[in-house]
């Protein structure tokens, strides 16, 4: 099987109900995705496939052949990545960091998708948890970001 990731192709020979995570992170060693529950639940996993987020512990190897693959790794080669890095950098979101790659992954897909997002759409996009409880710090990132669309923040 042939995968396009982060503008890469990847010859894997797993079987195609082999979950991306486990390519991703074991096979390829981009370990930047996380593994949390397994069971579609987190987002720690979440990546981006055509742009849309999902989640990769769950996304079977077959179902993403052929399509444009982005990990945390390759996040900020989109520009809408990289202002979205540089906002949780501003905001200082992190705190232990488990659940980061996949909230900056949700949060970039979200702004291109809804460059001004209302707050209704921003709780609605940025379902996944974090055991630290950045989500205020999160909000007023996306938020911080969807004011300045298209500036340098
Ligand atoms: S590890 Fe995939 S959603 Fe939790
Ligand atoms: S920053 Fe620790 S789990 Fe989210």
């Amino acid at each position: 099987m042939n995968l396009q990731i982060n503008s890469q192709s990847y010859q894997v020979t797993s079987d195609g109900d082999t979950p991306l995570l486990w390519i991703i992170r074991d096979e390829l060693g981009l370990t930047g995705t996380k593994y949390g529950c397994g069971l579609a639940q987190c987002g720690a996993c979440s990546v981006l496939v055509d742009g849309e987020v999902v989640r990769s512990c769950v996304t079977p190897l077959d179902s993403v052949v052929g399509r444009q693959i982005t990990t945390i790794e390759a996040i900020e080669n989109d520009p809408v990545g990289k202002r979205v890095v540089t906002a949780w950098v501003k905001h200082q979101v992190p705190q232990c960091g488990y659940c980061q790659s996949g909230q900056v992954v949700a949060a970039t897909a979200l702004l291109k998708e809804t460059p001004n997002p209302s707050d209704e759409e921003i709780a609605a996009a940025m379902i996944n948890l974090c055991r630290c409880g950045t989500y205020n710090a999160i909000k007023a990132a996306v938020k911080d970001l969807s004011s300045k669309e298209g500036e340098t923040l």
